[in-house]
């Protein structure tokens, strides 16, 4: 019995984005935030909860700690309909944190990994693989024992019939240990962005990188921000895709998040790659009308509406 359309395994953690701070942080002294939001953190909980707005069954399977944090994380996923039955609290380690120091356009964070790096296979119900479609893994850097464990989980993944997405997100070590070669022919749907790609594969330009992950990609969509997306796919179909331009950008934050909630909803839905790419530019772009990662993806109403108003595109069969 599938319950879920599609199951998140990720990190979670809050955010505590100090906004309007007298100066930069200074070893040794104190400044003072004039503004503080103490919010649901972590790019996989995005991509969930827009998905779930969009209206696919979503669950997560993420590790939080026993504490008040844990508990901001289970009842903001529930807000936003995600299923947090299969979130997985650990006895003594502590949620995982971002502390946010928010200069404008630039940010500098910190953050403190906790639960979402001690979560592994072996923590995670197998039953899940039997109840849900789809599985999308995101922030492997982020997460030490599903990093290690990933080609474990596709494979398993793959003999229980479930397709898979995979968006790495960025390495903060930097050092971008990723087995191409290993990982993507177990993956559905890849889905990095430029800069990524090129890192993951140790590549100069964008065309190496492609030629590098041809031979193992099922399908591969590359974001490429205000650029838009380009598709390829093993049997050498590729599209590229315009942005559906937003001349009044709110932020961008978890534009690729968003990206991904759009694609894997028509994927899962049995759409083909191009149909799925163009729906993923569109909650991209609409994305950046709003604040944060989820501040467009309030309502399906409100997506329609905003779909229409700002991008003329007619979703009115969502
Ligand atoms: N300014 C913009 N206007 C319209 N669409 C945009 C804009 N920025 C991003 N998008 C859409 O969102 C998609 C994903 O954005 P982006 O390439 O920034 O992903 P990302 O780098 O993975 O982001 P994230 O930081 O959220 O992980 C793009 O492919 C594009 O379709
Ligand atoms: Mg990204």
């Amino acid at each position: 019995m599938k319950i879920y359309d599609v199951v998140a395994i990720g990190e979670l953690n809050v955010d505590v984005i100090m906004n309007r701070i007298n100066g930069e942080p200074e070893v040794g002294k104190e400044k003072f935030a004039k503004d503080m939001i103490l919010t649901l953190g972590s790019s996989t909980a995005i991509f969930a909860a827009n998905i779930a707005a969009l209206g696919a069954k979503t669950g997560f399977v993420g590790m939080i700690g026993k504490d008040s944090f844990g508990q901001l994380i289970t009842n903001s996923l529930t807000e936003k309909g995600v299923d947090t039955s299969m979130l997985i609290q650990h006895s003594t380690a502590p949620s995982g944190a971002t502390i946010v120091l928010n200069y404008n356009e630039d940010r500098a964070n910190v953050t403190y990994q906790g639960t979402m790096d001690i979560m592994s296979f072996s923590d995670i119900d197998k039953s899940i693989f039997d109840k849900t479609k789809h599985i999308h893994i995101s922030s492997i850097f982020m997460q030490s024992g599903i990093k290690r464990d990933l080609i474990e989980i596709l494979e398993f993944a793959k003999l229980k019939n479930v397709t898979t997405s995979l968006d790495t997100q960025w390495d903060p070590l930097e050092e971008w240990d990723f087995d191409y070669k290993q990982i993507l022919p177990l993956v559905s749907a890849f889905l990095p962005n430029e800069k990524e790609l090129k890192l993951l594969t140790r590549s100069a330009s964008l065309e190496e990188a492609i030629e590098k992950v041809k031979p193992f990609i099922n399908t591969c969509i590359i974001k490429r921000g205000s650029k838009g997306s380009l598709l390829i796919s093993q049997n050498g179909e590729t599209n590229e895709q315009t942005a559906l331009l937003n001349k009044e950008v709110v932020d961008a934050i978890g534009a690729g998040d968003s990206f991904n909630s759009g694609f894997i909803y028509q994927f899962v839905k049995g759409l083909n790659n191009i149909e799925c790419q163009q729906f993923g530019n569109l909650t991209g772009a609409l994305n950046t009308t709003a604040s944060g990662g989820t501040g467009a993806f309030c309502s399906k109403e409100k997506i329609k509406k905003t779909a229409k108003e700002k991008f003329n595109q007619d979703i009115s069969w969502l």
